[in-house]
C-alpha cells in the first residue's frame, strides 16, 4: 500500500468506527484494524481525528462571466481554496454563449479547468434557450459525462429560460437519464419589482431582498415541480433559501413527485439584515435568492436534519468588493450576484454538528455522499469504501479558529464569515491518494484534478 491513514475514526454517511484506511493506485484498498505498512508506505497518523470522504460541491461558478464582469476566482484559485476546505470534487456550471452549442461550451469549460484544477471536477450544462439544435444535442450529453442540465428561471434578459425550454429540457433529461436542476425564482416578477424600486430611488443593496420576496421563489419552485410532474421527470432545486419554497418541495414529495433540493451554506448563517450593513458592505451579501428573515435559518437546518434537503453546496460565485460589487453602488441591480464560500463550506456546516443540529453522519451525507450520489459520482466519490477514490479528509474536531480572509485561499477580498469562531477543521486532504493539503497548507499542484464523467441519474 502506498498510504495508510492510521488510528482515525472513519465517518461516512452511515457509520462512525475506528479503522485504518489503506490506499493503493489512488483507491481505497483496505479498511481494517492495524493495517500493516510495508516498505515505502506513507503513514498519516489520524489519532483523535475523523477520517471523512472528501467533500463534493456540486454548485460552483469558477471563471464565469456574469453581471457584466467575471468571477474573481478561476479554476486555479477556486479549486485550491476548495481543497484547503476539505472538498476534493466539484461540479461547475458550463454556460453557453448565445447561439453556441452545448458541446462547444463544454470545450471552453474543459479548457478553463485543464492545467489549473487542483481537485477533480465535472460540469452541468446550462440551457438558456431551446432551439431544435440544442434539443437534439441533449441526448448526447451523458456520452460526454454530463448528466445534469441546469435552467435559470430568473435573470431576465441574461440567463433566464422560459417554460417551453424547461419542459423540453425535462423531456429530454427523462429520456437520457439526466437530472434537470432549476434556479427557481419568477424572473418576470423580479424584473418588475426591480424596476419599481429603482424608479422610486430605492437603490441600496437591501432592496435586492425586497425585489425577490420568498413568494417569487416559492412560485417558481412550485411551477418547476408541476412541470416535472407533468413530464414525469425528476427535478433538483438549487439554493433553497426559505420556508415558502421548502413547503412546495415537501408538498410535492408527499404526493410522490421525485424532487430533490439543496441549500447553500450562507443561508444557514445570514439574514436580510446583512444586506443593510453600512458603507455599502451589504453588497457582499448580494447573492440570489436573497437572504431572508431569521426564522428561515432554523427551517433550513431542520430540513437538513430531517432529510427534506439533501445537500449543502457553496454556490461559490465570487466577486471582489473593490471594483466588482462596487459596480452597483448607485443601483443594487448592477451588483454582481454571488459570494465566495467554497473553502468555508465544510467548516461552517460542521458547526451544526457541534451545535447538535445535525449528526456527524448527516454532515457527511450533506457535504459529500448526497451530492455525489445525486450527481452520478457515487461510490467513486462521496464515501470511504474499498474501491472508492482515496479522496480523504483528516478532520480535527477540536481545532479552533477564527475565520479571517487573509488565511483563506480564494482570490477575493472578503469572506462572508470574517471573524466567526469555529471548531473543527480539515488538516490533511488526499486526492486519489495524493496528499494535497497538509497541516492546512496546500501542497498539491494545479492540473492534478481530473475530469470525472458522471453516471446517469439513479433516482
Ligand atoms: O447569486 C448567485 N447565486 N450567483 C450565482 C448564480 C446563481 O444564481 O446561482
Ligand atoms: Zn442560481
Ligand atoms: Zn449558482
Amino acid at each position: 500500500m502506498e498510504l495508510i491513514v492510521k488510528n482515525g475514526t472513519v465517518a461516512t454517511a452511515a457509520d462512525v468506527y475506528r479503522a485504518d484506511v489503506g490506499v493503493a493506485g489512488g483507491r481505497v484498498v483496505a479498511i481494517g484494524e492495524s493495517l500493516a505498512p510495508t516498505n515505502g508506505t506513507r503513514v498519516i497518523d489520524a489519532a483523535g481525528r475523523y477520517v471523512l470522504p472528501g467533500g463534493v460541491d456540486t454548485h460552483t461558478h469558477l471563471d464565469m462571466p456574469f453581471g457584466g464582469t467575471v468571477t474573481a476566482d478561476d479554476w486555479a484559485s477556486g479549486t485550491l481554496a476548495a481543497a484547503c476546505g476539505g472538498t476534493t470534487a466539484i461540479v461547475d456550471f458550463c454556460i453557453p454563449a448565445k447561439g453556441q452549442s452545448l458541446a462547444d461550451a463544454l470545450g471552453i469549460w474543459h479548457a478553463k479547468a485543464a492545467g489549473k484544477a487542483a481537485i477533480d471536477y465535472g460540469f452541468h450544462s446550462v440551457i438558456v434557450e431551446m432551439p431544435d439544435a440544442i434539443y437534439e444535442e441533449l441526448p448526447g450529453l451523458p456520452g460526454h459525462g454530463v448528466t445534469s442540465f441546469k435552467l435559470f428561471m430568473a435573470y431576465k434578459g441574461a440567463l433566464m429560460s422560459d417554460d417551453w425550454t424547461l419542459v423540453r429540457a425535462l423531456k429530454q433529461a427523462k429520456a437520457a437519464g439526466a437530472l434537470v436542476m432549476v434556479h427557481a425564482e419568477n424572473g418576470d416578477a423580479v424584473y418588475l419589482l426591480q424596476n419599481e424600486l429603482i424608479a422610486a430611488g430605492r437603490t441600496a443593496p437591501k432592496y435586492h431582498a425586497t425585489s425577490r420576496p420568498p413568494r417569487v421563489e416559492a412560485e417558481a419552485t412550485a411551477r418547476a415541480i408541476a412541470l416535472a410532474e407533468t413530464i414525469g421527470a425528476p427535478l433538483y432545486v438549487v439554493h433553497v433559501s426559505c420556508g415558502e419554497a421548502l413547503e412546495e418541495i415537501e408538498r410535492a414529495r408527499a404526493r410522490g413527485v421525485r424532487v430533490l433540493a439543496e441549500t447553500c451554506t450562507q443561508y444557514l448563517y445570514f439574514t436580510e439584515a446583512d444586506l443593510d450593513r453600512p458603507d455599502f458592505e451589504g453588497a457582499k451579501w448580494v447573492f440570489t435568492p436573497p437572504l431572508r428573515p431569521p426564522h428561515n435559518r432554523d427551517l433550513l437546518w431542520r430540513a437538513l436534519a430531517n432529510g427534506a434537503l439533501q445537500a449543502v453546496t457553496s454556490d461559490q460565485c465570487s466577486f471582489n468588493f473593490k471594483g466588482q460589487k462596487e459596480l452597483g453602488r448607485d443601483d443594487f441591480t448592477k451588483i454582481p450576484n454571488g459570494g465566495p464560500g467554497i473553502e468555508e463550506r465544510l467548516t461552517m456546516v460542521y458547526q451544526g454538528v457541534n451545535e447538535r443540529k445535525i449528526t456527524l453522519n448527516r454532515f457527511v451525507e450533506l457535504v459529500a455522499t448526497g451530492p455525489a450520489r445525486i450527481f452520478g459520482l457515487y461510490p467513486r466519490k462521496g464515501t470511504i469504501a474499498v474501491g472508492s477514490d482515496a479522496d480523504l479528509v483528516v478532520w480535527n474536531p477540536e481545532a479552533e479558529a477564527t475565520i479571517t480572509n487573509g488565511q483563506l485561499h480564494h482570490r477575493v477580498d472578503y469572506s462572508l464569515y470574517e471573524g466567526m469562531k469555529v471548531r473543527g477543521r480539515p488538516e490533511t486532504v488526499t486526492l486519489r491518494g495524493e496528499v494535497i493539503v497538509e497541516g492546512g497548507r496546500f501542497v498539491g499542484a494545479p492540473g492534478r484534478g481530473q475530469f470525472q464523467p458522471r453516471a446517469a441519474f439513479g433516482g
